[in-house]
């Protein structure tokens, strides 16, 4: 009797904790303008599935439940390549495109649930509804010019939306979240959507927190003292990883050096402790199967995809003693205290403002993932130079104010400096979403 309650209790406790991990995947090829149908979602999920050195990658996070280039809110066909593989599935809206696109994203959602029924709504691992719109209108988002975002009472507004579209629906108990730069989290002007949530999204980049010392060295203790000062902020909220990672090529970001040796690293120490044990979606699996970017924080091949990875991804060389590897002297076990604290006294001797780096990721690393009207987007480190582009599913932001692209094409294409980015953005003459802005990351301690 006790070993059958026993193993039942075990049976249901694995049902309930179930740790989700997988990779980000955006409804574009790196191009930013390439759509990415079902057999190339179904390519990805069974390359993250066998990747070499690894298991378990068997969930993927999205930004957008609209198909890119149709013209009726089609659902992504990632989810019939997820249903094919097995692979579970965190859900984005995005919800940078106003109250049209909001609306348009919900359409999707119900018609996925009504096309694809339980074999759909059994993948889900959660919604998230955006993805760093409140990055996007903080100060440092806005001086990368990472695009339309959206305020805190606009993303609880749309979250209530969310919930009331999946009730009654085989979908109703679906947790949702919303995903964000940890330092929206730790903005207590965002606290409306922290309460509307079931869990929290954090997005945390070291690459990117240039204004601190963010050499590999450091990387592990940046990242802990974001998700510290992020589980501080929501009050006992569970915190899911929804992006990190480095860079496995492309330009040094302040202290910050590219390149596989220390991407390993980052995964060894940061990755390593998070999977299995925390719900996470790493950035990423791949992201030059269109365009080489820069940065490129893809971990394998894309071009063509490949199971075999940059470096090893076994976490052998953790696996004896990830939980006692010393924090760096920017950890949250420093003399300090908080994160925050310790991220504070950072503050105090940055020298670089944020502003004068420029910010975000380059547009052609942000591009593709999620979905907006038309727009240029991103703007990234102006140094690389790189040509951004914005895209989006041909009308299906169009929102009665303003006219959008029906093209599912980009109506701006422009390198990261150019001013007629800084225009379109400025002037706000394109509704929708800006695509480019995905893990657009700088991480502003000014804001702390
Ligand atoms: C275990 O952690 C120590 C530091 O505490 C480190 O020097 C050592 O290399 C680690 N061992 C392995 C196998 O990674
Ligand atoms: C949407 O885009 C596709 C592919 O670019 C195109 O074939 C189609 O005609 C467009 N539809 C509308 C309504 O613009
Ligand atoms: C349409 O989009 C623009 C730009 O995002 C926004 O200012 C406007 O409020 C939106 N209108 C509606 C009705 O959602
Ligand atoms: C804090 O959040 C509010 C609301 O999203 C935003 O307007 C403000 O710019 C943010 N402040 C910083 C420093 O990021």
């Amino acid at each position: 009797m006790r070993s059958s309650n026993l193993f039942a209790l075990a049976a249901s406790l694995s049902t309930s904790t179930a740790v989700y991990q997988g990779f980000n995947y955006g409804a574009t090829k790196s191009d930013g303008v390439t759509f990415r149908y079902q057999a190339d979602f179904q390519s990805l999920f069974s390359t993250a599935k066998n990747l070499v050195g690894t298991s378990g990658f068997t969930s993927a996070r999205l930004y957008t439940m609209i198909q890119g280039g149709s013209s009726t809110n089609e659902p992504t066909q990632a989810i019939p390549a997820a249903i094919a593989e097995d692979t579970s599935l965190l859900l984005g809206l995005w919800a940078s495109g106003g109250q049209g696109g909001m609306d348009a994203e919900i359409t999707a959602l119900k018609s996925a649930i009504t096309k694809y029924g339980t074999a759909f709504t059994s993948l889900v691992a959660g919604i998230s509804v955006g993805s760093e719109d409140l990055y996007r209108i903080s100060p440092t988002g806005i001086a990368a010019k990472s695009g339309y975002g959206a305020d805190p009472a606009t993303l609880a507004s749309y979250i209530g939306q969310v919930r009331t579209a999946i009730a009654g629906t085989p979908l109703s108990g679906a947790s949702i979240g919303h995903v964000d730069t940890w330092t929206a989290w730790v903005n207590g002007s965002n606290q409306a959507v922290i309460n509307a949530c079931d869990w929290i999204g954090m997005d945390a980049y070291p690459y990117f927190q240039t204004t601190q010392a963010n050499s590999i060295e450091n990387g592990k203790g940046l990242f802990n003292d974001a998700l510290s000062a992020t589980q501080a902020a929501v009050g006992g909220k569970p915190v899911w990883v929804t992006e990190t990672g480095w860079p496995t090529s492309g330009s040094t970001a302040g202290l910050a050096v590219t390149g596989t040796t220390n991407a390993k690293t980052y995964w060894d120490q940061v990755g390593c402790p998070l999977f299995g044990k925390t719900n996470t979606w790493w950035y990423t699996l791949t992201d030059n199967d269109a365009v080489q970017t820069n940065p490129s924080f893809g971990i394998a091949p894309g071009n063509p995809l490949s199971t075999t990875p940059y470096f090893d991804l076994s976490c052998s060389a953790v696996s004896s003693n990830s939980s006692s590897s010393p924090s760096s002297t920017t950890g949250s076990g420093s003399p300090a205290g908080s994160a925050v604290s310790s991220a504070s006294s950072v503050q105090s001797v940055a020298t670089t403002p944020v502003a004068s780096y420029g910010g975000g990721l380059s547009p052609s690393q942000g591009a593709g993932n999620g979905i907006g009207a038309s727009a240029a987007s991103g703007s990234g480190p102006a140094p690389t130079g790189t040509t951004g582009t914005g895209s989006g599913p041909n009308g299906t932001y169009s929102n009665g104010t303003n006219t959008l692209s029906t093209t599912g094409k980009p109506t701006v294409s422009a390198t990261s400096t150019s001013p007629a980015i800084a225009t379109a953005n400025a002037a706000g003459h394109l509704a929708g979403s800006v695509i480019g802005a995905i893990g657009a990351m700088v991480v502003a301690v000014v804001a702390l």
